[in-house]
């Protein structure tokens, strides 16, 4: 694919792949040191006929196709991006310096745990730290995302109920649940029971009960997000916790909201026997593009035999390994987890400290609270109630009144300079927009996303096909969205 160039202006960045030509070379190796050997005779069959097809590019070329190509992703360093569920908030750059430190980023994951006192320390002091924020008395950082932390948890909690000789499967799940709690329910073997909220859209207890007592003895869990992912707080707990444990069952947390709780309220002591943390949202680390994350579980005593192998262990101020654990449900993940990204989590812990993170809570709070005064005789929220740390508006109305379709405003906000905040979701609430500011975000920043969803909803009624054809200002316009997700191609091939 040639690059097309209009009026000195690139339309298509052509793949690494197709630049350069062959013999370039953007490195200089050293001379051979060591004898030549013949790989055929070595390897046999093994040694490749064809060349690999590797881009043989220079420096400069190699260095400003992927800086280019950085500059046309919307990015937190370059904007607001409001996108709820999500947490996409700014990762302080004083985490880099310390995940950048050499003695953690040149450490090789097999080093033994003689070697290795000092990563490992961090490992148990990050632990100890998440332990106490959630009010849990352990926690494994294997799990590489939130999702995985989910089916973790999970595994833990069927592999508890098998250690008492039962074998549940039921997992009950409000419908305003994020759609990896089926999901990771589903992985573990587990049947999904839905449950629909109360009409204030948090759980009502009397609602559950009725639902625990058709289920009986099946109860494995019941598993509740800790605000919802309409932004509210559960604040029916601890009767759904007595509930739920008089049954024998188990109370899961999604802990991916923990940003608005963090220093208020722990998961432990609201009754949760397990919860996730997506380190990535509430503790700054970096998000999105495919990883690498980190899923946390914080857990009870009860919960502690089950959970995932190694375990680092501390005596005196020596580290190890502790393998022999034979109930654990084994490894999740390969080595420790993403180690970098808990170098970053520990530094934002110990740089905030603990009056800092409660003041971080605060800040997603309020700046929640005052995007959604500012909006919402605009678009009306879905629940009229305060909010936590995003709120859900809704643009039904003006969907009737103009045509003005969710993804319209959405692509739209992207010619005004904000990233579109989720939509669709939660699914409960017809056309959704999902906010979250985010603790980060300056009182400016969030008034001008305000003044520009209320240009949009102005630009809706007076001019449609002004929203009806956005984005107008991207290097591309709208995508086959349905297409991309369906068919797509993630991997260059000569073949068109
Ligand atoms: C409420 C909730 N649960 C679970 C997840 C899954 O987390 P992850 O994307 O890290 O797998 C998310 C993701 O944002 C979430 O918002």
């Amino acid at each position: 694919m040639a690059m097309e160039a209009v009026h000195g202006l690139q339309f298509e960045e052509a793949p690494i792949f197709e630049r350069g030509s062959v013999g370039r070379c953007g490195a200089s190796l050293s001379v051979l040191d060591v004898p030549e050997v013949d790989l055929g005779g070595e390897y046999g069959e093994l040694v490749r006929k064809v060349p690999a097809g590797l881009p043989e590019v220079s420096e400069p070329e190699v260095f400003r196709h992927f800086v280019r190509l950085s500059q046309h992703n919307f990015s937190v360093d370059t904007q607001f991006y409001p996108l709820g569920s999500c947490t996409m908030k700014h990762n302080p750059k004083v985490n880099e310096w310390a995940a950048r430190l050499v003695g953690f980023s040149g450490l090789h994951p097999a080093t033994p745990a003689d070697f290795a006192q000092g990563a490992l320390s961090l490992i148990w002091h990050l632990e100890r730290a998440l332990a106490e924020i959630c009010g849990m008395d352990d926690v494994s950082l294997q799990p590489a995302a939130g999702a995985q932390g989910e089916v973790t948890g999970l595994m833990m909690i069927r592999a508890y109920h098998q250690a008492k000789g039962r074998a549940p499967r039921t997992v009950l799940v409000p419908d305003t649940a994020h759609g990896t709690n089926p999901a990771s329910c589903a992985l573990n073997g587990l049947q999904v029971k839905p449950f629909p909220s109360g009409d204030d859209g948090i759980i009502d207890p009397a609602k559950l009960s009725g639902v625990v007592d058709q289920v009986g003895d099946d109860l494995a869990a019941v598993m509740i997000t800790n605000p919802n992912t309409l932004g509210l707080f559960e604040s029916a707990l601890p009767t759904i916790d007595n509930m739920v444990h008089e049954r024998g069952g188990m109370l899961y947390g999604d802990g991916a909201n923990l940003n608005a709780l963090m220093g208020r309220a722990r998961p432990g002591d609201l009754g949760f026997d397990v919860v996730q943390l997506n380190l990535h949202k509430t503790f700054s680390t970096p998000h999105g593009g495919g990883g690498p994350g980190a899923g946390p579980i914080a857990f009870k005593a009860s919960l502690i035999p089950f959970q995932p192998r190694p375990v680092v262990c501390r005596k005196d101020d020596r580290f190890r390994l502790e393998v022999d654990r034979p109930h654990s449900i084994g490894r999740v993940r390969s080595y420790f987890g993403n180690f970098g990204v808990m170098v970053r989590a520990y530094t934002y812990i110990r740089e905030l400290g603990a009056e800092g993170l409660k003041q971080a809570t605060d800040m997603a709070v309020l700046n929640a609270n005052y995007l959604a005064a500012l909006l919402k005789d605009t678009f009306p929220l879905a629940q009229e109630k305060t909010s936590m740390h995003e709120a859900v508006f809704s643009d039904r109305v003006l969907e009737a009144e103009t045509g003005i379709k969710t993804l319209d405003i959405a692509k739209r906000l992207i010619d005004y300079g904000f990233h579109p905040p989720t939509v669709y979701f939660p699914l409960v609430v017809k056309g959704a927009m999902m906010i979250e500011p985010t603790e980060t975000e300056s009182k400016e920043t969030i008034e001008a996303f305000v003044s520009a969803m209320k240009s949009i909803e102005r630009e809706a009624r007076e001019s449609p096909e002004l929203v009806r054809e956005a984005p107008h200002l991207t290097r591309l316009d709208r995508l086959d969205e349905a297409r991309a997700a369906r068919k797509p191609r993630l991997r260059w091939s000569q073949e068109p």
